[in-house]
This record gives structure tokens, sequence and C-alpha cells, in this order.
């Protein structure tokens, strides 16, 4: 397996709106550790956005890039990583994430409600997934998703009601 010494100290999975991005600054800011995100490995694989990937090459592209940038950090990334949202959903990238968690790291799945959800994600969206009817589209994505964010995460955290600085705390606790 990956070396206890360097791998990510921990990895934020979750869907849009659960605050990976915003929970993993706030754990790198209490801790030093760098924040490394997968959206912006892979936009800077494909050297364009996120939303250019999925309009001009299709979501099973961008689901291929993002395992590369998983694997590629799960090897040279030593601090927290974000995972975009749908990343679980690659069975390439759930063996990778399997393995990480067999070696003792920690998946966080960040749980949250649509009523939470939303404000954070703002529903004015640029994801392309989101586009059409964010609340609907959204919470039809978070139905089929979640037994795929339970399997893949080993700490659950609920983050309804929780400051980010709250729930990184609680992270770190479980570490
Ligand atoms: C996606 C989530 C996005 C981004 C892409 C697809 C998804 O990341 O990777 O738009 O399938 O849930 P965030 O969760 O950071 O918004």
């Amino acid at each position: 397996g990956v070396p206890e010494a360097f791998r990510p100290r921990v990895i934020l999975s979750g869907p849009p709106g659960s605050g990976k991005t915003t929970v993993a600054a706030e754990i790198g800011a209490a801790t030093g550790w760098q924040v490394r995100d997968t959206d912006a490995d892979v936009e800077t694989l494909a050297g364009k956005s996120v939303t250019d990937i999925f309009v001009e090459d299709g979501e099973d592209a961008f689901r291929a890039l993002e395992r590369r940038a998983v694997a590629t950090a799960l090897e040279e990334h030593d601090g927290v990583l974000a995972l975009g949202g749908g990343a679980v959903l690659d069975e390439g990238t759930q063996a990778l994430l399997a393995q990480y968690v067999a070696d003792g790291g920690t998946v966080v799945f960040l749980d949250v409600s649509l009523a939470h959800a939303a404000p954070r994600v703002g529903f004015n969206t640029a994801r392309p997934l989101l586009a059409a009817n964010p609340r609907a589209q959204w919470q039809a994505l978070m139905t089929a998703r979640r037994p795929v964010y339970e399997k893949v995460g080993s700490l659950h955290v609920l983050t309804d009601d929780l400051e980010p600085a709250a729930v990184a705390a609680q992270i770190l606790a479980a570490l």
C-alpha cells in the first residue's frame, strides 16, 4: 500500500454544497496541511474548465480525468484532498479510495440535506449537472448517490447546522 508518511491525511467526499472546499480550507488553516482539489487538478490536466470538459467531451471523459487526478494525488499529496462531488461514481476511483482506506486512510462523507446544500451551492450554478433545475437535480443526484457516498466513506459527518470550522474540528478529532 501507500506509505503512511506520504499520502493524503484526509479525503473529503460528498455532494455539491456539502462544503468540501470550505472544510478542506478550514482543515488546512487549522493544521498547516496543504489543500488540493480534484476539480482544479482536472482543469489543469485538461487545460479547460469543468463545464467545458462536460460540454465538449462528456461526463465519461471527465470521470476518467478525475480518476487520474485522484490516483496522482494519492501518490504525491501529503495534505487534505477535496474530491469532486461525483468522483466516487467511477469504479476505478472507488477502488483507489478503497485501497487508501484499507491502508488506514480516512474518506469523509460530508452529508447534507437539500435545505442546507441549496444556499451553499447558490443554485444559480455553473455546475453542468445542476444547470437545468438545480434543486430537483441535486435531490435526484443525492438520492442516487447516497449509497455510494456511504460505501466509499469511512467517516460520516452530518454537516447540517454546523459551521465549517466545527465540521473541520469534528473530522480532525476523528483522525
Ligand atoms: C460534480 C461536482 C463538481 C464537479 C462537476 C461534477 C458532480 O464538483 O466535479 O461539476 O458530479 O457532483 P463539486 O462537488 O466540487 O461541485
